[in-house]
């Protein structure tokens, strides 16, 4: 399974910690618990050594017998695993509580440390080699003191194993529950590796693969808002777009197939009639008329169409350079002079100074004025006012272009920057492609600057601003 390398990586890493923490908790523990075990068998040791002790001196008096004496030393604890030694204060062993020890009575005991001892200081000692039974050994020596003078010594023998044993135990308990909690923790780390983040990119992976085969309606499911919730709604807004974009693309060739067609259509109609004789001679030049007007339509489609897609795949070259903005609109008005005499309408120009200078691309900025203007002429009715101003507002420079009319539909506003989109539905307006306004947006953003339109009094109002250089 090569995907779930990054479960297997997080609970690897996991775990390694985990168990290098427990076992570190562990060997303190351990430690603690040793530390702890020996001090305290030590000093209860020494505790009923030093009782069991003073009743040497009386068995010395013979004050009390074996019997008793051997009664007195059993209280000491632990005794019941080793053994006591009486020593007296010359060094001579005595008295012994284990026969197997009987052969050591009268011989010399040696102190490693008597000075210690005569000064009534208890002795320890770990892994002496007992000389009888040859274990490894415990020796823990208690002086023997009667009216603060030295008597001897009480010897206590235990084999390290038995005070070792219960410390195993311990140890035991210790390290089993250090394993198995390094086993729980590590199942749910994996556990919840699995589901919080496996899953879900196991998931977006699918779904990303689904995607880019084309299903582009396909969403991932957020459930969490930690990172991987916040991946997940990223990853759908892309989708959102990506299924925007498909959606405009198959639009955009619904519309270009549309407008090609209609064209196309009534041009073949009146060339078929005028080859089938269906049209009348006379009446030829007439229809031949017509289709030279749509071929004249046609080619301003496929010329506005190719305009857009270099702008859009950023191949339209532009240089800005220092323009005359009111030069260029006078060129401008200049070439509708036939149109709006036609109509009867009345321009307005208001420039502002004899020049006004902004940066601009001259080819580019003739353009969009031009379709700024042949919109406001479409849309004014005849004998209406057409109103364009050139004005300098802090460091740009506000060029607008009013006309009467209509005001736009609140709700067409939005749409109106789209390619093919014309507020006159029925399409019969011949003149109109709907690509006038996105050519025209698409050329000042390339400029860096804004363009926006509102409905004011009786018309509409589109302004678009320059940079003064
Ligand atoms: N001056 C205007 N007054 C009212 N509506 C306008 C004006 N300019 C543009 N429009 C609306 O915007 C639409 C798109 O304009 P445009 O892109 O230039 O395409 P076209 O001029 O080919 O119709 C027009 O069909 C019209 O509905
Ligand atoms: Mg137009």
């Amino acid at each position: 399974m090569k995907h779930s390398s990054l479960v297997t990586k997080l609970v690897a890493t996991f775990a390694m910690v985990v168990t290098i923490g427990y076992i570190l908790i562990a060997v303190v523990l351990s430690l603690w618990f040793q530390n702890y075990f020996l001090e305290r068998n030590r000093t209860d040791l020494e505790e009923t050594a030093k009782l069991a002790s003073s009743s040497v001196p009386l068995y010395l008096n013979k004050e009390i017998d074996d019997t008793e004496l051997m009664r007195n030393l059993s209280l000491v604890k632990g005794v019941d695993r080793g053994d006591i030694l009486l020593v007296d204060a010359s060094g001579y062993i005595f008295f012994v509580t284990n026969e197997a020890y009987n052969s050591l009575v009268f011989t010399r005991f040696t102190f490693p440390d008597r000075e210690r001892l005569v000064e009534g200081n208890s002795i320890e000692i770990n892994g002496e080699v007992n000389p009888i039974t040859k274990e490894e050994m415990s020796l823990f020596i208690q002086p023997i003191e009667h009216n603060g003078v030295y008597q001897g010594a009480l010897v206590v023998y235990t084999p390290l194993g038995s005070i070792r044993e219960p410390l195993y135990s311990i140890y035991l308990r210790i390290w089993t529950i250090t394993a198995m909690a390094v086993i729980f923790s590590t199942l749910f780390i994996y556990y919840v590796a699995q589901r919080m983040l496996f899953k879900p990119l196991v998931e977006l992976n699918t779904i990303a693969r689904k995607i880019s085969k084309g299903e582009v309606t396909q969403r991932v499911l957020v459930t969490s808002s930690d990172e991987i919730g916040q991946l997940s709604e990223s990853f759908n807004t892309m989708a959102e777009s990506l299924e925007q974009t498909d959606k405009n693309r198959r639009d955009f060739l619904s519309n270009i197939s549309h407008e090609l067609r209609s064209p196309i259509t009534s041009i073949r109609g009146f060339i078929a009639g005028i080859l089938d004789g269906i049209i009348p001679m006379d009446k030829e030049n007439y229809y031949l008329k017509i289709v030279y007007d749509e071929i004249q339509r046609l080619t301003r489609l496929v010329n506005d169409l190719l305009d857009l897609s270099a702008m859009e795949s950023g191949k339209f070259s532009f240089k800005l350079t220092e323009l005359d903005i009111n030069e260029i609109v006078k060129v401008c008005i200049a070439r509708f002079e036939t149109k709006v005499e036609d109509k009867g309408l009345k321009v307005n120009v208001t420039l502002e100074g004899d020049h006004l200078y902004a940066a601009g691309d001259r080819d580019r900025l003739i353009q969009v004025i031009t379709n700024l203007v042949d919109n406001a002429i479409k849309h004014c009715p005849d004998n209406g006012d057409i109103r364009v101003q050139t004005r300098s507002k802090g460091k740009k420079v506000h060029v607008s272009v009013y006309n009467d009319g209509t005001p736009i539909d609140d709700h067409d506003l939005k749409y109106i920057w789209d390619r093919f989109y014309k507020g006159d539905k029925s399409r019969t307006n011949k003149v109109s492609t709907g690509l006038g306004l996105p050519i025209v947006r698409n050329i000042i953003t390339q400029f860096g600057e804004d363009i926006w339109v509102e409905n004011k009094g009786q018309g509409v109002i589109f302004t678009f601003t320059l940079s003064m250089t």
